[in-house]
């Protein structure tokens, strides 16, 4: 039966004391929906429909995807309200299977079992033991059978009693889910039209209804608010992180590091605490990274070994590159192989090709510094006249003294050396020696200022 997945996404999450709609609450890096829509995806359903409502156009327009189908429910009325929006377009002979926005961890294995487990015709509700089931659905049995799911709100303390909830997520026989949620009342605690209502309906109906139990409670849990929220980030970045450790990349401790987006590590990687990695990150072979660095949608090549305390944003490195400690990379910065950039340097959209230092107090932006070059320390490319960039160009083998200043467009030829202190604003010929600045002189009987009324 071809498959079709409705997943909840309207709710405002008042819990979350926020004014960004709860699905689009991150979680590593990325909205929780999204995680949820990945999952979702990897089943090869017929069709995916979102119901979206609270915080309007915002969630679309976040997360976009155009093999979608965006279904509106403009007023929040439950859960079996939010299920019913989608159903004109969900062809009845499909499986709908229901997911929440709200539980974002939930795997493929674990659903494509519920998949594999509801019966032909059937109705499966995935559940999971709670030590703590406060706030949940109950999955009232009778003997083996489950015959219907009573809320919080609603529960006599006996129900209240239950451990075995259910996690919101439903596979039903899509036309018939059509038919119950038609009959749905919301006479209940909340006002609301329950999801969880066709359940009983289903067991009245003489439909087999079966719950299956998730082992993991982490994967199925439903966040509602900031605790939550952090409870599940943790979980998600222990998950990662496990997946790393098993391809072999080595944590100092795999409780201090974070992974918001895809990291992706050769062979013999390690990473010390404190790293935190954004976007599309990749790590060669036997590279390292020290503790305190922020690594954003970059490449470290090989051997690369960035010490603490960096912050790095859409950089690349060749081999044997050093990094830091306490340096900037910004976007564009694009080290070839062996070079170094040492403390309090910052780096933006240039290249600099192999074996080159840049070792101390420097500011490189709009640049192509050759290979061998050797720039002093708080040298700056001057690259910025207040209105337009200008590139600075620095040949093989030049040696930059300290204190220079590079005014762009400049270029200094192969082999050149600066003397320190210079200010640098037309061509230095390749193999020479370039100054700029004023000559010393001293100036004989000067006499110091003295304060004023002493
Ligand atoms: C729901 C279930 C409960 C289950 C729990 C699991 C119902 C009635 N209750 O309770 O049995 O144990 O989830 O986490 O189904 N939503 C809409 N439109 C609405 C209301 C909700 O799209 O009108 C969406 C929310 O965005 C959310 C999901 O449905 O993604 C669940 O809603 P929420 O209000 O969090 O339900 P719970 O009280 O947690
Ligand atoms: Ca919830």
């Amino acid at each position: 039966m071809p498959l079709s997945i409705i997943i909840l996404a309207a709710g405002q999450g008042t819990r979350m004391r926020s004014d960004l709609p709860k699905v689009l609450q991150t979680l590593a890096g990325r909205p929780m929906l999204s995680h949820v829509l990945e999952c979702a995806r990897a089943l090869q359903a017929a069709d995916i429909c979102v119901v979206y409502g609270h915080g309007g156009e915002t969630v679309p327009s976040t997360i976009g995807q155009e093999d979608l189908r965006w279904v509106l429910q403009a007023e929040q009325h439950g859960t079996g309200h939010a299920v019913q929006q989608a159903m004109p377009e969900t062809p009845p002979g499909n499986r709908a299977l229901i997911l929440f926005g709200d539980v974002p961890l939930l795997t493929v294995a674990t659903l494509t079992r519920l998949l594999e487990d509801t019966p032909a015709d059937g109705v499966a509700v995935l559940t999971v033991d709670l030590h703590d089931p406060y706030g949940y659905g109950r999955i009232v049995r009778d003997g083996e059978r489950v015959v219907g799911i009573v809320e919080q709100k609603d529960a006599t303390p006996a129900q209240r009693a239950i451990t075995e909830i259910n996690t919101g997520v439903m596979v039903c026989p899509a036309g018939r889910l059509g038919d119950w949620l038609q009959n749905l009342s919301n006479d209940n605690a909340q006002g609301e039209y329950y999801l969880t209502d066709v359940v009983a309906m289903a067991v009245r109906d003489g439909v087999d209804v079966r719950g299956v139990k998730a082992s993991n409670r982490i994967e199925v849990m439903g966040i509602n608010d900031k605790k939550q929220l952090a409870e599940a980030e943790r979980a998600l970045q222990a998950r990662l992180v496990d997946e790393l450790m098993a391809e072999g990349v080595g944590f100092a401790d795999p409780a201090r590091v974070d992974i918001r987006g895809k990291l992706t590590c050769g062979k013999d990687v390690f990473i010390d605490v404190n790293a935190v990695f954004e976007g599309d990150v990749s790590l060669g072979d036997g590279s390292r990274i020290e503790s305190n660095n922020l690594i954003r949608d970059s490449k470290m090549g090989p051997g690369t070994v960035v010490h603490s305390n960096c912050h790095i944003e859409g950089a690349t490195t060749g081999r044997d590159c050093e990094i830091g400690p306490f340096a900037r990379m910004r976007p564009g910065a694009a080290l070839s192989n062996n070079v170094k950039v040492g403390n309090f340097v910052e780096i933006k959209k240039s290249t600099v090709a192999d074996g080159s230092k840049i070792n101390h107090l420097t500011y490189i932006g709009d640049a192509e510094v050759g290979a061998g070059v050797n720039v002093g320390a708080g040298t700056i490319t001057c690259n910025y006249d207040g209105a337009n960039k200008y590139k600075t160009t620095i040949g093989d083998d030049a040696f930059i003294g300290s204190g220079v200043n590079l005014v762009a467009p400049v270029e200094i030829g192969k082999g050149a050396t600066i003397g320190a202190g210079s200010t640098i604003t037309k061509p230095a010929a390749a193999g020479e020696l370039t100054l700029g600045r004023a000559k010393q002189m001293t100036i004989k009987g000067w006499k110091k200022p003295v304060k004023k009324g002493s």
